[in-house]
């Protein structure tokens, strides 16, 4: 049977780390074997008394201790009273939930493309190349709209020094990259193109990477989405985040891009329909 009563949580730590945005530590009070098997891309559940839940992404899954650390824009009145309450509350955990990215096993060369706060769900791909590169290599385009937006200011710090890096903004500081990061597409498929792409960021932002790589030679199949829809079981019980045939919290919210359009043109539904943007 499906439990879906939240574990408490506690705050372990907190700093601003982006515009209305924090990085949080958290800890799970009783961590249990399935909170060590998470994959990048999931994502949990987080309730706050009184207020409801709400889905975030791991920006570092959970240890054995229980602890791991998210990236929390303020949106509305979940998570303003996270950022407004002053003592530590008890919050409530349910998880890890979706599929999350793809193996890169079979991957040569892995072009991940974010925007703004889609930095976050793939901390953990990013991660996981640096601490166990394989035969893929990773290279990582990451747009902002202005140096403030930008998130995971520490991460990106250490990233930055390990992998091929580029930055750019909409409004850059002297001396940057301006402009959309579609536009320095050219730069990273040269010799060498990417034959994988993981992509996550507003939803119109996300399709444009896709076309715009498709262009270039990446196979449809190869493209990868993480999508936002409005979530409430997670489970695949209440259906409140269709896409299509598909739940997106049980079935996505990473899809490949042409299993995406199918999903969406089987419903008659354009993006533009669906609730859009991650953070
Ligand atoms: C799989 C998944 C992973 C997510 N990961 C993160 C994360 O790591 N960090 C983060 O800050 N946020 C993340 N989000 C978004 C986060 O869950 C919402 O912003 C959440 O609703 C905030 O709750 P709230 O009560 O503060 O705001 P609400 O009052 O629920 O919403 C505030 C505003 O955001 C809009 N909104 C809320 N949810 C969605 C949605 N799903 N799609 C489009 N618009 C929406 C509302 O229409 C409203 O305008 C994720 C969402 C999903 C589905
Ligand atoms: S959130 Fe209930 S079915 Fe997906």
């Amino acid at each position: 049977m499906i439990d879906l009563t939240p574990r408490s949580l506690h705050i372990v730590a907190q700093y601003e780390d982006g515009e209305d945005a924090r990085h949080f530590s958290f800890c799970i009070d009783v961590p249990q074997a399935g909170d060590l098997a998470t994959r990048a891309g999931q994502f949990f559940m987080l309730t706050v008394p009184g207020l409801g839940e709400a889905p975030f992404t791991y920006v570092s899954p959970p240890d054995k201790r229980g602890h791991f650390n998210a990236l929390i824009r303020r949106t509305g009145s979940l998570t303003a009273a996270l950022f407004d309450r002053v003592q530590d509350p008890v919050l409530g955990y349910r998880g890890p939930f979706g599929q999350g990215w793809p193996s890169l096993k079979s991957a040569r060369r892995v072009l991940v493309v974010a925007g703004g706060c889609g930095l976050a769900p793939l901390a953990g791909v990013i991660d996981g190349a640096i601490d166990h590169p394989g035969a893929a290599r990773l290279c990582v385009l990451y747009g902002a709209r202005h140096a403030g937006a930008q998130v995971l200011s520490r991460e990106r710090e250490h990233w930055r020094s390990a992998l091929p890096w580029i930055e750019t903004f909409d409004v850059a500081p002297v001396g940057h990259r301006q402009g959309s990061p579609l536009a320095y597409l050219d730069e990273l498929f040269g010799d060498e193109p990417p034959d994988t792409v993981l992509c996550c960021g507003p939803e119109p932002f996300m399709l444009a990477t896709a076309r715009d790589c498709m262009k270039r030679g990446v196979a449809d199949r190869r493209i990868w989405l993480s999508v936002e829809r409005r979530m409430h079981c997670a489970d695949g019980l209440c259906g409140h985040c269709y896409v299509g045939e598909s739940y997106a919290c049980r079935d996505g919210p990473t899809y490949r891009y042409n299993d995406y359009q199918q999903l969406l043109a089987s419903a008659s539904m354009g993006p533009a329909e669906q609730d859009s943007g991650l953070c």
